[in-house]
């Protein structure tokens, strides 16, 4: 029996189990997927030490994503960019270190609004871990102009010197004016609500054509996706994001590529309006 499992601490919020949990049902695969609680201190004994645990490989979440970088043999070129791992797997007796993140966030755009591709413009809200696997995949996809606002115009600018031309960072003074012609929106932050109570941009000022999306999932329809559809945008909300970066890693432990459907995504859903 092939095993999986995702890592983390605490790691009883984690999603990863229903979707891997899914696939392992419906592909018919003699699999498991586990949650393992790991301690900081016990993080490298364990990824030194799980195929010997019989494992094939897993996730790592949060707060591990990071200090996982050193502890795997090879890094792919995502984690490398990014500066996180994500996903761990064996290959000649190698411990692999990849980042799926950003793959995720494109199939979920490709899925939902395959135009994003198009956009020449992208104006990202926030520059923490989330925006660098969000930069990564913009610039993967040939987005030429990315504006990245964020409180600490520092973090944005050492985010944009990281991945080369074309990044440019602001603060959120000037949001108004980087919005009339950019085409797709990202909320990284992990902001509902924008400081002071008001909303975190006036969506009226953005172009007809503009795509927003956020890579928040709880809730589902967060406030800046609700002002985008109110104003007649089209939005795309984070779940895909969760759904379709997990694809990868089961591919390797497994020998199976999963497919995201509806079916996966309304379980999901439904696990969120109970819980939240
Ligand atoms: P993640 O890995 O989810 O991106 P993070 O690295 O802590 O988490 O980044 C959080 C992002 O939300 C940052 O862009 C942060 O802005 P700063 O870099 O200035 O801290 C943004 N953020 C969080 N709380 C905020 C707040 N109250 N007002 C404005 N921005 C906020």
């Amino acid at each position: 029996m092939r095993k999986a499992f995702v890592i983390g601490h605490p790691i009883a919020h984690s999603r990863s189990p229903m979707i891997h949990g899914h696939w392992l049902e419906v592909l018919a695969i003699d699999g498991c997927y586990e949650r393992i609680d790991v301690a900081p201190g016990d993080l490298a004994n364990f990824v030194r030490q799980f195929r010997e645990r019989g494992f094939a490989g897993g996730n790592v979440t949060i707060p591990h994503k990071e200090a996982t970088l050193v502890l795997a043999d090879r890094l792919d070129e995502a984690a490398e960019l990014i500066g996180a791992v994500n996903t761990l797997w064996l290959d000649d007796d190698l411990i692999h270190g990849g980042n799926t993140d950003a793959i995720g966030f494109s199939a979920n755009l490709d899925a939902a609004a395959y135009q994003w591709r198009d956009a020449e413009s992208a104006l990202v809200l926030g520059a923490g871990g989330a925006a660098r696997a969000v930069v990564h995949a913009l610039v993967q996809a040939g987005i030429r102009d990315i504006r990245l606002v964020n409180r600490t115009v520092m973090r944005a600018q050492e985010l944009a010197d990281r991945f080369g031309a074309g990044i440019s960072a602001h603060g959120w003074h000037e949001v108004a004016e980087l919005s009339r012609d950019a085409a797709l929106v990202v909320n990284t932050t992990s902001l509902g609500m924008h400081g002071d109570g008001g909303s975190l941009m006036d969506v009226a000022l953005l172009p007809d054509h503009a795509i927003v999306t956020d890579i928040v999932y709880v809730p589902l329809r967060t406030p800046l996706l609700a002002e985008a559809a109110a104003r007649g945008l089209r939005t795309v909300d984070g779940l895909g994001m969760l759904l379709h970066q997990a694809v990868p890693g089961f591919e390797r432990w497994f020998g199976h590529r999963p497919v995201v459907t509806t079916a996966l995504r309304d379980i999901v859903v439904a696990d969120l309006e109970r819980h939240g």
